[in-house]
């Protein structure tokens, strides 16, 4: 079974050895090295913010370990609305398409909530099609799409 809980200190080392997915779906154009720096900035980050009032990590935990984590905060939109934004979400390799990632989605829904939220927002790479095929699944749709060439 799978459970979902607020984040613990002692989640950090379970947390951080699943970050490196975050650099899945990336574009290839994009310097490795730089990719897997910015990814764990990102996490260690928001690990040290989590416990402020806008900030929530969750970890879903099965037999014992845990299978994942989401990250969620507060994002204004340049209209002003004030949106919930998922930073970061990974699941482990083995525990896919079990579930885990929609739970956790689910959990962050029930965070931006319980923060008077309306909308949940997020970014994903455009060569991330799994990511891409989960959330159409969990119902969102694009909104922005941010266009590169090289000169
Ligand atoms: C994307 C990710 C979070 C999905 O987590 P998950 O636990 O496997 O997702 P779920 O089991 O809840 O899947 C729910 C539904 O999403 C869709 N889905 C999930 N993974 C999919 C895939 N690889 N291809 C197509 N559809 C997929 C399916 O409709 C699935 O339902 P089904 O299994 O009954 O067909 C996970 O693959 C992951 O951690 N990827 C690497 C990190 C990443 O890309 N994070 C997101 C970056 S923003």
């Amino acid at each position: 079974m799978i459970t979902v809980r607020p984040y613990l200190p002692e989640d950090r080392a379970a947390v951080l050895a699943l970050t490196p997915r975050l650099a899945e779906g990336v574009a290839t154009w994009r310097d490795p090295g730089a990719v897997s720096t910015a990814v764990l900035g990102w996490v260690t980050g928001s690990l040290e913010r989590t416990g402020n009032d806008d900030h929530g990590t969750f970890v879903a935990v099965h037999d014992g370990h845990v299978a994942g984590f989401v990250t969620v905060t507060v994002r204004t939109h340049f209209t002003g609305a004030r949106d919930a934004y998922v930073g970061e979400l990974v699941v482990s390799p083995e525990a896919e398409r079990t579930g885990v990632g929609s739970t956790l989605m689910s959990a962050a829904e029930s965070w931006a909530r319980a923060h008077g939220l309306h909308r949940v927002t997020l970014e994903t790479g455009a060569a991330n099609l799994p990511a891409r095929a989960f959330y159409r699944s969990l119902g969102f749709t694009e909104e922005d799409v941010r266009l590169s060439k090289p000169i």
